[in-house]
């Protein structure tokens, strides 16, 4: 039986479709990974190995053969190895394949089972909301997948408390959209001595929207103005922040 689940592979500040794709067939035991894996990826054989004996399951005596496709895009990180092993537990029969088509899934897995948090998580919920999917990621960063707004996010502290919510034993809370840490605000406009002229167009700018020049010899205090500018500021909207993530 052929399961598959999608996840994704970060190309820069870009999150691009990726299927994992696990096969049994009768043959000597073996779990390959195929589909340009980097060295991470491929040793989540040894982590998703350990993972699933963690929950009290044998690997089937079968060639397990594991393919990340598009085959030709490179695929580099951890959060593969979720994906991976649900794949293999749905080619296994342990979960519903089908249940987690409509789910982009993402995160690292300890040896005992546990998930962990992996970069990117963010980009992924993105993708997710993207093309009308959920999000199945690590518990750490539920509040920080929670900011892409209209996805459906599962987030999961262990392969075990996903299984339960998966076949609706145990439902796990939905996590809500994180605090955002307020940035350092830099110098006060107080702190400008005279200038009013300055500080006028600098208010004006920030009222306003508008570009700024400033032009002056060394030492007027072009950086300092410039500095004051993000104090003055109001503050952002979320997708505003996640804009200029
Ligand atoms: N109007 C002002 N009020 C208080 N400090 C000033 C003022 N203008 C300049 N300074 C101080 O002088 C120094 C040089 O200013 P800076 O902003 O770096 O100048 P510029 O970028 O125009 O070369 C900084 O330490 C700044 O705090
Ligand atoms: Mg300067």
């Amino acid at each position: 039986m052929i399961a598959s689940v999608s996840t994704v592979a970060y190309l820069g500040l870009e999150a691009r479709a990726v299927e994992v794709q696990c096969n049994l067939v009768a043959g000597l035991p073996k779990f390959a990974v195929v589909g340009l894996p980097d060295k991470a990826v491929a040793e989540s054989r040894e982590r998703v190995r350990a993972a699933v004996a963690a929950i009290g399951l044998a690997l089937p005596p079968k060639h397990i053969i594991l393919n990340l496709s598009p085959a030709d895009l490179p695929k580099e990180g951890s959060h593969f190895d979720l994906p991976i092993a649900l794949a293999l537990l749905g080619a296994m029969g342990v979960v519903d394949a089908e249940a987690l088509s409509g789910h982009v899934v993402v995160g690292e897995l300890g040896l005992d089972g546990r998930i962990a948090p992996s970069p990117g998580v963010l980009l992924a919920a993105l993708h997710a909301a993207e093309t009308g999917k959920g999000l199945i990621c690590p518990a750490a960063q539920g509040p920080e997948a929670a900011w892409a707004g209209s996805v459906e996010v599962i987030a999961a502290p262990d392969l075990i408390g996903l299984l339960n919510h998966l076949k609706g034993s145990q439902l796990l809370p939905a996590p809500a959209a994180g605090e955002v840490e307020a940035p350092g605000h830099g110098p006060d406009l107080r702190q400008v001595k005279g200038q009013e002229t300055a500080k006028r167009a600098l208010e004006i700018a920030a009222a306003g929207g508008h570009n700024l020049l400033m032009s002056g010899p060394p030492g007027a205090g072009k950086s300092l103005l410039a500095s004051c500018l993000p104090g003055i500021l109001p503050p952002l909207d979320a997708a505003e922040a996640l804009g200029i993530m």
